[in-house]
């Protein structure tokens, strides 16, 4: 365990999820669980700590209120903020969890200015922003997590389909984290053979669709909250990729400096993750298709940092 200390921040599903994975791949000696709410964060992690030794980790995990105890981490996962109930959007989250994303943002650069930092919280695109902001750190240290998880949405329903294993699928989603979001069938792969060679174009455009909607069908079914299982896991295979410098290429938002020919705004791009954060951005070639419904996808996004620059 090279790393010395990883902090979640926000102690409910998806935090506490992510403390619980992170801690049974002992990706850090140390696991800070931090929430505003009194008592949850202590008692969660207190919980999880006792996991250890049935589950035989040695990752120290501790919950508390005070970011004091997050100091000099390595890495933050940002999960704070409200979730969504049904019929809503992850745009109606806006006002509320911008204002917490902020202070978090704050609070990090003031304990951990080195730290790197992966954004969760919704909507996801701009929540990494306004952390890009507000943290003052380059772009290379604060990433969102959001096309690891709609590309295993979209592995998951192709291994369903195919009646194959998830494990030979492969996929890349892109976009922003919203209905907009950019399956590229061009890149969507079962042990190296397209797609397209198993199943026709009504049937992948069906995957799509469920895949555009995953994040609603989960807020669906629960009506109290929403998905935290996969987000968590996609949060926490991006910071493994970090921890162990594997480089590995996954798509997360970044922020845009003139790839794929956008700029000032975090975008779902395949990108290199390594023990800097974010140590490159692929620039894939699209079809023109994919080029249009990237172009729809960056509207969505622009549109939501317009809302955030008018309550601001
Ligand atoms: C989802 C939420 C976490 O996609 O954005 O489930």
């Amino acid at each position: 365990m090279s790393t010395k200390k990883i902090t979640v921040v926000g102690a409910g599903n998806v935090g506490a999820t992510c403390a619980q994975r992170l801690a049974e791949k002992e990706l850090a000696r140390e696991i800070v669980l931090i929430d505003v709410v009194e008592g949850i964060p202590q008692g969660k992690g207190l919980d999880q700590w006792e996991s250890a030794p049935v589950e035989g980790f040695d990752s120290r995990v501790i919950g508390c209120n005070d970011y004091d105890r997050a100091a000099g981490s390595d890495i933050f996962i940002v999960t704070a903020g409200i979730a969504r109930k049904p019929g809503m959007s992850r745009d109606d989250l806006l006002k509320t969890n911008a204002n917490i994303v902020k202070s978090v943002s704050q609070e990090i650069a003031r304990v951990a200015p080195d730290s790197i930092v992966i954004v969760v919280s919704n909507p996801l695109d701009v929540m990494a922003y306004v952390a890009l902001q507000e943290t003052g750190f380059e772009r290379e240290r604060v990433i969102g997590m959001a096309g690891v998880l709609d590309t295993a949405r979209f592995r998951s329903f192709i291994a369903l389909e195919l009646g194959l294993s998830v494990e030979d699928i492969q996929a890349l989603v892109l976009g922003g984290h919203g209905d907009t979001m950019v399956p590229l069938v061009s890149y969507t792969t079962v042990s190296g053979i397209p797609l397209t060679q198993f199943i026709g174009p009504e049937r992948i455009e069906a995957l799509i669709e469920r895949t555009r909607k995953g994040g609603a069908e989960i807020v669906g079914h629960l009506k109290t909250g929403s998905a935290y299982y996969a987000p968590s896991a996609a949060a926490v295979q991006m910071t493994e990729s970090i921890v162990k410098d594997k480089r590995r290429i996954l798509p997360c938002a970044a922020y845009l400096q003139g790839e794929f020919g956008y700029n000032g705004i975090f975008l779902g791009v395949p990108c290199v993750l390594g023990a800097k954060g974010l140590e490159g951005i692929i620039e894939v070639e699209l079809t023109d298709v994919e080029t249009k419904a990237l172009m729809s996808s960056v509207d969505a996004v622009k549109d939501t940092m317009s809302n955030l620059k008018s309550i601001q």
